[in-house]
């Protein structure tokens, strides 16, 4: 990493978590993703999900299709298990390079999870194949029970589910996906290894004041649902504290402006177009710059056994403005940061 007064450059990052799509959608947003990222880690929650390795693969291809000529990004594709996933396939994803890991999706925990699992017990034995052969689990922690509070979800989660989960597999290699609280910080900091996380912009900015600023605000609901103002301030000391356990996952999530202003409006937040200037600000508001190449470019890898990558992008301290809206090949999306000023600018 170097830094001048004005400029911050650093190895090129990853995104191990980002929601690409399909079809017009798909080429609309990649090239936000690609334009500042070398490889993203790519959420299988599509209609229908991506269950096989075939899937798998065939779903990479149309990405690649879709990557404008000359941009340099490698897809890494993950499997969506449901109760009914075979742990042959698994294995046989992790053989043929095709999977980098497996989405343990809760069934209607979140958008596109209909096809999810509905207990961990019934998925054991794919946990145990996957532990065997090398294959991270990707979690996104929530538990379904509608008598939970929707703010105690993830942290109930971890005492039902993922606790008892790394105990029983202590081989396997976890990732806690977006995690929005102090428990979740305190639970990954206190794990083995094997126990990682990624953390959003979004909540490294937002509590949940902000989806009810001066009325309901749409474009600031993502699952799991941002926190009270303590847990922002606890994922904010993860990120920035230069453990390797904590890395950059944006969750970037489009959807179009009319199905999140909508009467059941969709939860995610599209954040990929500003992802490194959105972290940029809240490594330089906690003094902590010199631990934001770790986070973005180095843990991740680390973790997933993958080389870092050559080359570097830079940032310059430079007044950046977001627009209000993005067309992504006709699709019109609101991006996070609408409407602000960020004080990075991505120079590529
Ligand atoms: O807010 C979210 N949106 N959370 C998820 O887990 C899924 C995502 C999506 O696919 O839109
Ligand atoms: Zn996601």
């Amino acid at each position: 990493m170097t830094s001048t007064a004005n400029r911050l450059t650093i190895r090129r990052p990853d995104d191990w978590h980002v929601h690409l799509r399909d079809g017009a959608v798909l080429a609309g947003v990649l090239p936000y993703t690609a334009r500042q990222f070398a490889r993203a880690i790519v959420m299988p929650n599509l209609s229908p999900p991506v269950t096989t390795v075939a899937a798998g693969a065939a779903y990479r291809e149309r990405i690649m299709a879709a990557l404008p000529a000359g941009m340099d990004f490698t897809p890494l594709m993950v499997a969506y298990l449901t109760d009914g996933t075979d742990p042959e396939e698994m294995a046989r994803g992790k053989e043929t390079g095709v999977f980098t890991g497996a989405k343990l999706y809760p069934a209607h925990a979140t958008t596109g999870s209909a096809h999810g699992v509905t207990d961990v017990a019934n998925i054991r034995k794919v946990l145990e194949r996957m532990e065997q052969v090398g294959l991270p689990l990707l979690v996104h922690g929530e538990v379904t029970d509608a008598h939970v509070d929707i703010f105690d979800r993830e942290a109930v989660f971890i005492d039902r589910v993922l606790a008892p989960l790394v105990r029983d597999l202590p081989g396997l290699r976890v990732v806690f996906e977006h995690i929005t609280t102090a428990e979740a910080a305190q639970f990954v900091a206190e794990s083995g290894p094997n126990v990682a996380a990624t953390i959003t912009p979004q909540h490294l900015h937002i509590n949940r004041n902000a989806i009810f600023a001066g009325g309901i605000r749409p474009h600031m609901y993502c699952l799991p649902i941002a926190k009270r103002e303590h847990h922002r301030l606890a994922l904010r000391k993860a990120a920035t504290s230069g453990s390797p356990k904590f890395f950059l996952g944006t969750d970037t999530a489009p959807h179009a402006v009319g199905a999140k202003e909508a009467a059941c409006g969709c939860a995610g937040i599209f954040n990929a177009p500003y992802a490194l200037e959105s972290y940029a600000a809240v490594f330089e508001e906690e003094g902590a710059l010199d631990k934001f190449e770790g986070f973005a470019s180095l843990h991740g890898p680390a973790f997933y056994g993958l080389p870092v990558n050559e080359g570097t992008v830079t940032l310059e301290k430079a007044p950046c403005a977001v627009p209000e809206v993005i067309d992504a090949n006709g699709t019109p999306i609101v991006p996070f940061h609408a409407g602000e000023e960020l004080g990075w600018r991505f120079l590529g």
